[in-house]
């Protein structure tokens, strides 16, 4: 049985990004720190330390009246405490604020997907089609507008790159925690985005030379995203169509990590067995996705909306498991990472006959 990852309390969690998510635990909270981040209560807090209220109301402009209310509910979610009547960041937030990109990102996506998760979740039970052609989160992830490079395709594209690239820099930590990566030379990552994975992957190993294959413009977005880092030079972009064009070989490591969810299962198989031609005998598979619902496993907070709500699409590790037996990799190996909520991470080694 998976443990509760959301009753899971500070000390007993492995990865110390995690805490974020504490302070999304409500959907009231979630909206009131967003709105503190907007208008510089946050900032000006980090910045000096403490405040009175009429002193921070006058320094970020705000209404009075207002900024009690937002204080108020600051206090009870634990972001703000009160000192012999002056307002200071808690301990423990300014610990969370440390991945203030994380913490930004999921607050910007849970408040967006909790549109689509108060209208329309009795389809998402009932219904998951009709959910899918109401819904709104999905289609920021807009993969047909990146084929070409008009100005609007990058402005949509580079939005929801951004949240994909703040995700996997923390994700890809566990990855990196509970697979050795050491004695790769040559990897393919596949749907690679913005190359923020490979990056991650290059930097802990220096022998380690990256080709990340994705759709024309977020190739180009992504060797943006890398322009100035150390590692850029061992990190190729190569841009194509995974489900219709070939890949390139001669790697001794591929990686699906988030890419297969958004595939039916018979595409997702066929991207695999594309996968498994990409690598030499002898070389592995590792997948790294968001996992199956499990039931009692999870007590879902309002930051996890945005994953929740593409439930129908995550699989338990059986699916990747079999096809890899199918496809006669061995040493498979499975096991489940508890992040803000489950992930597995599937892994084989590529036998002779590919
Ligand atoms: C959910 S994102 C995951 C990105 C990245 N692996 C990560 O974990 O952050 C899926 C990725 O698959 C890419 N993708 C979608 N359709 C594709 C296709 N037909 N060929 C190649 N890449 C594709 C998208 O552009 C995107 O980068």
């Amino acid at each position: 049985m998976m443990s509760k990852t959301g009753d899971l309390s500070g000390s007993e969690r492995e990865f110390d990004f995690l805490c974020v998510d504490d302070f999304m635990e409500r959907m009231i909270d979630s909206r009131a720190l967003a709105t503190a981040f907007e208008i510089g209560l946050i900032d000006s807090l980090a910045r000096d330390g403490k405040a009175t209220t009429e002193s921070l109301a006058e320094t970020i402009r705000t209404d009075s009246r207002g900024l009690h209310f937002l204080i108020d509910l600051l206090l009870t979610n634990g972001v703000v405490e009160l000192n012999n009547g002056s307002i200071a960041l808690t301990p423990a937030f300014v610990k969370a604020l440390r991945f203030r990109d994380l913490m930004e990102i999921k607050l910007s996506i849970s408040n967006f997907a909790a549109h689509d998760f108060l209208e329309f979740f009795t389809d998402l039970v009932a219904a998951p089609d009709q959910f899918m052609s109401k819904a709104r989160f999905h289609r920021l992830f807009a993969y047909d507008r990146c084929f070409s490079f008009s100005q609007e395709d990058r402005r949509i594209t580079e939005q929801w790159m951004r949240i994909t690239t703040v995700l996997t820099k923390y994700e890809a930590r566990a990855c990196l925690k509970y697979h050795d990566f050491s004695a790769y030379g040559r990897m393919l990552d596949i749907g690679g985005n913005s190359g923020e994975f490979v990056l991650q992957l290059c930097r802990e190993h220096s022998d380690l030379h990256a080709a990340v294959f994705d759709l024309p413009l977020v190739c180009d977005v992504g060797r943006n995203h890398l322009a100035g880092e150390p590692e850029r030079s061992r990190i190729d972009f190569v841009t194509g169509n995974a489900a219709t064009d070939d890949l390139p070989g001669g790697f001794d490591l591929v990686t699906f990590k988030s890419m297969l969810h958004d595939w039916p299962d018979d595409l997702a198989r066929d991207l695999m067995k594309k996968g498994a031609r990409a690598l030499e005998p002898g070389g592995a598979m590792v997948i790294f996705e968001r996992a199956a619902y499990v039931p009692g496993a999870l007590s879902p907070g309002h930051s996890i909306l945005p994953f929740l709500i593409f439930f129908h699409s995550y699989r338990a590790s059986d699916f990747y498991v079999r096809y890899l037996e199918e496809l006669g990799f061995s040493n498979i190996e499975s096991r489940i990472i508890n992040l803000e909520m489950p992930f597995i991470l599937v892994t084989g080694v590529r036998g002779d006959g590919g």
